[in-house]
């Protein structure tokens, strides 16, 4: 896939806890190769957040550990615009003017809802049924094109764009229409316990890495991840499992699908997983190493915070006064 350039970019992850490797190698890796020579905004959806049971007393310290680790990974708020979307207050404002305009119909349709009220059961609120709409505001309020996430996330880009057209032809042209920007090969990265689930923060430890794990939790993980019965080492032939580790392998090492399939070729899975956590750890170290330093200064990154939701506010204002000039709000 080609990089695009000049183009505007909008992306966000919930500080719900860690970040994983799915969060990373899905979305945050192909931000950082986007920031230069696009215009990116990235922001922390805490809004979105707390659309499920969550933790007032925590989420501050949430919002910090996933700003840290947006820093830590190597976005640069030099060249992104990174901020904390209830800092502005223009994604609420526009969620709401959408939601008069977003047929019951379409957000029936949608998967990640049905499957969180399923977990959630009597709990699920109708701020987790309009999250998808508070979602196409963040998007449609920077004009952004692109917009860089895991495959989890398409459904959702897809009603962004339909809700980005059904304005534009009902009240007149405002808004840009994005398009997802899904990476290839690593869009949705699996559990380590079942393949058959994607990797998620609400599942058991073991099923996920987080960005912040020590190298000792790392090994034990992989060692844990289930595989298939005979150890085949093929991105063709190998069952979800192996499949799943080999494009995790891929991803960190710099070796092709050819390379990596003729290294396996050979050996058993115990030494795969050595080898696979080797290259895991050696790519994360120096996020930890980055994170841990940044994470202690909090006023530094409340000021960058601070200066991001600036910028921000001042492109999202402008499209909300074109909204509400177009809806006949006065
Ligand atoms: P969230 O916080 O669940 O996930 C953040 C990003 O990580 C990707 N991702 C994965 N990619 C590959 N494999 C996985 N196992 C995996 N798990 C998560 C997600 O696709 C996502 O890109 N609704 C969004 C947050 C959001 C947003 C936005 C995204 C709010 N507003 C505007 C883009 C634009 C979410 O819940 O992501």
């Amino acid at each position: 896939m080609e990089k695009p350039t000049d183009q505007k970019i909008l992306s966000g992850v919930q500080p719900s806890g860690v970040l994983h490797l799915g969060n990373y190698l899905g979305a945050i890796k192909q931000w950082v190769d986007l920031q230069e020579g696009n215009t990116a905004y990235y922001c922390i959806v805490d809004e979105h957040a707390i659309t499920v049971p969550y933790d007032p007393k925590t989420l501050p310290d949430r919002v910090l550990d996933t700003a840290a680790m947006y820093l830590a990974a190597g976005l640069d708020p030099n060249q992104s615009v990174i901020f904390v979307q209830s800092h502005v207050p223009a994604h609420t404002e526009l969620a709401w003017l959408l939601s008069t305009t977003t047929p019951f119909g379409e957000m029936n349709r949608m998967t990640q809802f049905k499957e969180k009220k399923a977990k959630q059961k009597e709990q699920s609120t109708l701020g987790l049924f309009s999250y998808p709409v508070l979602m196409a505001a963040d998007i449609l309020l920077y004009q952004a094109n692109i917009v860089p996430v895991g495959e989890d996330q398409t459904q959702h880009v897809e009603l962004t764009r339909d809700i980005a057209k059904r304005f534009n032809s009902t009240f007149g042209e405002v808004f840009t229409i994005p398009k997802a920007y899904i990476p290839e090969g690593v869009a949705r990265i699996m559990s380590l316990t079942d393949p058959k689930k994607k990797m998620s923060k609400s599942d058991s430890d073991k099923s996920y890495i987080a960005l912040t794990d020590e190298p000792d939790v790392i090994r034990k993980k992989i060692a844990s991840a289930v595989t298939d019965t005979k150890p085949i080492f093929s991105f063709e032939k190998s069952g979800s499992a192996v499949k799943n580790l080999l494009t995790i392998y891929r991803a960190f090492s710099d070796s092709s699908t050819e390379d990596i399939e003729a290294n396996f070729a050979n050996k058993g899975y115990k030494e795969f997983k050595e080898e696979l956590a080797d290259v895991i750890i050696s790519a994360l170290t120096p996020i930890q190493e980055r994170y841990k330093e940044i994470r202690v200064d909090e006023a530094e990154m409340r000021v960058a915070l601070g200066r991001g939701a600036h910028q921000a506010q001042s492109v999202a204002n402008q499209t909300l006064h074109r909204v509400k000039e177009k809806m006949g709000l006065m």
